[in-house]
């Protein structure tokens, strides 16, 4: 972990800039709330020399007084201290969060198909909170802690020379000691997070199958399972705890012996009168209060290695950059658009082709039914268009511009995909269909609703438009799930449409409202269908089949359909389902 302090100090400036008043208001409230601790033993160690001298009662009670006036000020300025810190870290730690979540968004599917949301999850939130300790007080903290060692080791030195050089002794052998006891928990610990890791990835597996593990009888299984991962975990837990327990001790340990250091030394520097009884009572006092940023350096030694950890990890999920960038921002012509692949290949991985040398030029307003087996890329084909990946070769082109000269969100505007599987949000239906553009009129969103058929179901709802829907959109049918990825469709009303038909059969009232709804989607509209049923194909213009990633056949599809040599033809005779499977 060997971050230059520069990167940590570059970190902090850039989050605590936009708040630097309550920095530093923060800053003067720690600093305070550590001085009015070396305040205090000096009040009370007045007030017993006073008393041993048999001073007036008035004077004494003033000195009392004061001692509770200053405790009472030291708790106020603590709890604001621990208030205005959290203020600062929260602002500081929820605007890195919001960054890095934006930063992921705007990563390439290839980061997102190799990154898992539980990893994410633990970057972004985890390791953030992690941070937080370090935006509020740490730094302060650390400074102060010195400050306030240097300050006491010093007052003794004053008192007594002697007393400095043995505290001092003191101080560095304890600071050693407990760096070393410290050090035994750490390699536990990142055994503990892995651990806790382990469980986390296993536990948003198992809860996005939770469909699949029900239905096929695999709970106990995976409770089973669930069982074995907490015992791992109890087991790194426990060998964390002792090591801490044998760091209390020694730490406890250690303020035994300064107390007895301070009490014998007291002891004999008074027996010879060197100092006062009240003096006594200040090195016992003053040994206490050392005590505490003795056992806060040791811990913040850690915190830091900590905060070097998640810091690195941070930057190196900021260095992933996305491989596709915004062009510089040509204009789609309005209507609908036309599609160009100028000689396309495409692959996932390195030296593995899933799309090649694909030609496909569709003319404004026309639809294109795509045919193949699965895993033959017509899925691909449609990431192309949409950018969420880049083709190695060739390109495509939109309205006649090679969409890499398109900015992202004028693209994506104009491109309309409805996949298998419509992703709802635990969000308002409104927001649902409109994907959070507050800019659709509500009026027009009921319009749509009533065209595709969806009416019925609208009258339903309990609060119309405000009413919430749940995650991935239980309580749907799939056809009213469908029905409602073409609302969304409609709303923005794109120049060309991509339908990954669903393959699963709906019952055939269901199914006749979709095939209304796509009528009334494709017209006026590009289309291009990827078709898992020939009912569907009907309505293209143009027919495409794909076969291992080549097109092995395009053209009108009534020609095809009469030619009897074509592949269409041989479908159309076979039907679709036996060949394609
Ligand atoms: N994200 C991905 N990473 C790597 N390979 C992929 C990915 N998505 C699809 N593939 C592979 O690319 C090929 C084409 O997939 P796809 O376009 O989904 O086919 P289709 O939609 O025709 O069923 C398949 O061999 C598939 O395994
Ligand atoms: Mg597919």
């Amino acid at each position: 972990m060997n971050i230059p302090l520069k990167t940590y100090w570059t970190l902090l400036a850039r989050h605590i800039q936009p708040q630097m008043a309550r920095f530093w208001l923060l800053t003067v409230l720690l600093l305070s709330s550590i001085g009015l601790q070396v305040v205090n033993p000096q009040i009370v160690r007045q007030f017993i020399d006073a008393a041993q001298a048999g001073a007036a009662i008035d004077s004494l009670l003033a000195s009392a007084l004061l001692f509770l006036g200053v405790a009472l000020i030291q708790q106020i300025v603590t709890v604001s201290a621990t208030y205005v810190g959290e203020n600062v870290a929260w602002t500081a730690t929820n605007q890195l969060r919001a960054e890095l979540a934006d930063h992921c968004l705007h990563l390439d599917m290839t980061f997102h198909n190799n990154t898992s949301p539980g990893q994410l999850i633990e970057r972004i939130d985890g390791d953030v909170a992690e941070l937080s300790n370090f935006f509020s007080q740490l730094v302060i903290r650390v400074v102060g802690n010195i400050i306030l060692l240097v300050g006491v080791l010093a007052v003794l030195a004053v008192e007594d020379w002697r007393l400095g050089i043995a505290f001092t002794v003191f101080a560095i052998v304890a600071l050693l000691l407990l760096n070393q006891v410290r050090s035994l928990a750490v390699p536990y610990q990142k055994q503990l997070r892995a651990a806790v890791a382990d469980l986390f990835g296993f536990l948003e597996e198992r809860l996005t199958g939770t469909e699949d593990i029900r239905s096929s009888g695999a709970v106990d299984f995976v409770l089973r399972e669930l069982y074995q991962f907490s015992y791992v975990i109890l087991g790194h837990w426990r060998n964390v705890q002792t090591r801490f327990l044998i760091l209390r001790l020694t730490g406890g340990l250690l303020l035994t012996l300064a107390n007895v250091i301070a009490i014998v030394s007291g002891y004999t520097l008074f027996r010879s009168g060197l100092i006062t009884l009240g003096t006594v009572y200040l090195i016992i006092q003053y040994t206490n209060v050392m005590g505490r940023p003795i056992r806060e350096l040791t811990q913040q030694t850690e915190n830091l290695q900590n905060i070097g950890a998640a810091t690195e990890r941070l930057a190196e999920l900021r260095s992933n950059t996305s491989s596709i960038e915004d062009g510089p921002g040509a204009r789609l012509p309005d209507g609908p658009l036309a599609l160009d692949f100028e000689h396309v290949s495409f692959s996932y991985v390195e030296g593995e082709p899933v799309l090649k040398d694909i030609r496909l030029n569709l003319t404004p307003g026309t639809t294109l039914g795509i045919l193949g087996r699965t895993g033959s890329g017509k899925t691909t084909l449609a990431r192309l268009v949409l950018r969420l990946y880049d083709p190695s070769e060739g390109y495509v082109s939109l309205g006649g511009i090679d969409i890499r000269q398109l900015t992202l969100s004028a693209l994506r505007q104009r491109v309309a995909i409805v996949t298998q599987d419509v992703q709802l949000f635990e969000a308002s239906v409104r927001d649902n269909l409109t994907f959070f553009d507050r800019s659709i009129p509500d009026d027009r969103i009921r319009a749509v609703i009533d065209e595709l058929e969806l009416a019925d179901w609208y009258r339903t709802l309990p609060h119309g438009l405000d009413t919430e829907l749940e995650t991935g959109g239980r309580g749907l049918s799939a056809g009213e799930g469908q029905l409602l990825a073409f609302t969304r469709v409609f709303l923005r009303d794109p120049g060309l449409v991509i339908l990954d038909e669903a393959s699963s059969r709906l019952d055939p009232a269901t199914e006749a409202r979709i095939e209304r709804a796509i009528d009334k989607l494709l017209h006026n509209r590009t289309a291009i269908i990827i078709a898992h049923r020939l009912s569907t194909v009907h309505r293209a213009h143009e027919i495409a089949i794909l076969d291992r990633g080549m097109l092995i056949e395009h053209g009108h599809r009534e020609g095809l359909a009469s030619d009897p040599t074509s592949r269409f033809h041989h479908l159309l005779q076979t039907g679709l389902e036996e060949v394609l499977a």
